[in-house]
């Protein structure tokens, strides 16, 4: 059975029920008050046979002896003391979550021999343990083992012990934040097409006014009215209407210019009039995993009140075949003037966002503006589904984006972008058109965008590889991943806050 944990942080007292952690880095050995759960000298003997060295991740597992007041004692490597990040932390939690998930009490000690944990480190850690709790389970009405699915889920408390309790405390905050807006993302990804349309997309944007963010929700006359003939393009095929939701954090000083975020919500992605195959077409109801990573990044740095005034922008569309789609070879206007040939109406992606970015730049000013997207198959190929492809127009914005992504393990890779590949997306007909040929699909995707950004520094994350169909890791077992959440937090309050 799957219990929800919550966390309180306590000062270090010998655990008195349910499973105790202890954690060992390498070549350490397990704390003092081990011993006073330990009446046999179980540990010492277990860590013994199982060869225990305290690598990473590594867990010895004891039914604690008779004597003892707990049920379990858990003994985890952290691996090399010097060398951990903080994705390592959550990893951990992960790992220590995984093993516990069916304990009603697990106390865990975060203090090891040979290692100072921050309190940053244990609110890491704990938000591993609750990334690793997160199963989209709602239309479930039955459990694995075929037991009717309980009303309440069973509470699972965890108590994390440090001797600095209340710095911890503090940094739970901040983490819990941060956890809450990437299990957000995670919601908005897995949610099926009908249930989630553009509409209702923007009612879960507009419900983060309960917490600070400003909202405001264009409809299709209000775009229309703007030229975005791009976006509305995409739109047309569809019964459902588009919408373009704008969200407002300022936790900044009033004259600071923004940073802003912008998405691509395609709701679900048919291909339009140039349709995909049947296989696998079910995945691109996850077509809006770059709005799903802005609205989720929006309610982590307001839960974490961020000082820092930030746009987020996403544009919400279904592509859909339909006697009104549009058709390959129409010729579009986006608002930018610019014109655009719509060869392959399943390149909807790129039509969404530059009517977006646009308006973001027109409208707002910003310092930069970093769009997330679910742009390319070819990306995929290139990159496979460990890191998202970076595209930038900006050295110092695109190594700061590499450097959050080593850190919190929500990777990018740079890719290159150039004249060369610009000049295979000029149309016979129009400016541009949205597709190049087959070779290097994700930069001359990334050469289109490029084209409405101005001199604004500018990064471009074709995240379809890595929102999406996400393998299982220590801290996400879901389809839908968050990614880009915890990456772009990390950009803000390290170099655009305070
Ligand atoms: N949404 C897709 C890209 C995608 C593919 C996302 C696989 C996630 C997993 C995008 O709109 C698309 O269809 N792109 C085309 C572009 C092509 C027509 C130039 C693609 O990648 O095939
Ligand atoms: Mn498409
Ligand atoms: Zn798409």
């Amino acid at each position: 059975m799957t219990v929800h944990p919550t966390f309180t942080f306590a000062k270090s007292t010998a655990p008195k029920k349910g499973a105790a952690v202890f954690l060992v880095a390498k070549g350490g050995k397990p704390p003092a008050m081990a011993e006073e759960v330990d009446p046999s000298g179980v540990i010492a003997k277990a860590i013994d046979i199982s060869k225990f060295d305290g690598k990473a991740k590594s867990v010895v597992d004891i039914v604690a002896p008779a004597g003892s007041p707990v049920d379990r004692i858990l003994i985890v490597g952290i691996g090399d003391a010097d060398a951990i990040k903080p994705s390592d932390w959550t990893a951990l939690g992960g790992t220590v979550r995984a093993k516990t998930a069916s304990e009603k009490n697990v106390s865990v000690l975060l203090e090891c021999d040979g290692v100072d944990i921050s309190p940053e480190a244990a609110a890491d850690f704990a938000q591993g343990m609750l990334l690793r709790a997160y199963d989209f389970d709602k239309y479930k009405t039955v459990k694995k083992d075929g037991d009717e699915k309980d009303e309440k889920p069973s509470a699972q408390k965890v108590t994390l012990m440090s001797d600095k309790s209340s710095a911890c405390k503090k940094a739970w905050q901040t983490a819990e934040g941060i956890a809450r807006g990437i299990m957000l993302a995670r919601d908005l990804v897995n949610e099926p097409a009908n249930i989630l349309g553009p509409v209702e997309f923007a009612a879960r944007a507009e419900a983060l006014s309960a917490l600070g963010v400003e909202v405001e929700i264009l409809t299709e006359k209000e775009m229309k009215k703007l030229g975005m003939g791009a976006l509305l393009g995409v739109a047309q095929g569809s019964v459902r209407p588009p919408r373009l939701a704008v969200m407002h954090w300022k936790g900044g000083k009033a004259k600071d210019k923004p940073v802003a975020f912008i998405g691509k919500g395609v709701v679900f992605d048919t291909g339009g009039i140039s349709i995909k195959p049947a296989g696998g077409m079910e995945d691109m109801k996850g077509d809006m995993g770059g709005a799903a990573a802005v609205t989720g990044l929006m309610h982590a740095l307001a839960a974490r009140k961020a000082k820092a005034n930030v746009i987020g922008i996403i544009g919400l569309v279904e592509n859909m075949p339909d006697g009104n789609a549009q058709r390959p070879g129409d010729i579009v206007t986006s608002m930018s003037g610019q014109t655009i040939e719509v060869i392959n109406t399943d390149a909807e992606g790129r039509l969404v966002l530059c009517d977006a970015l646009w308006y973001c730049k027109e409208t707002y000013k910003p310092k930069f503006m970093i769009n997330l997207a679910t742009l390319t198959g070819a990306i995929l190929i290139a990159l496979g589904q460990n890191r998202a492809g970076m595209f930038a127009n900006d050295d110092e914005l695109a190594d700061q984006l590499f450097e959050a992504g080593e850190v919190t393990g929500d990777r990018v890779w740079r890719m290159p972008m150039g004249p060369e590949y610009d000049k295979m997306i000029d149309s016979r007909f129009a400016d541009m058109k949205n597709v190049g040929s087959r070779h290097a699909g994700s930069i001359t995707a990334a050469q289109f965008l490029k084209r409405f950004v101005g001199d604004v520094p500018w990064s471009h994350l074709d995240i379809a590889g890595t929102a999406m169909a996400s393998p299982a890791s220590d801290t996400n077992q879901s389809w839908g991943s968050g990614y880009g959440v915890r990456l772009l937090d990390r950009l803000v309050a390290d170099h655009y806050e305070g």
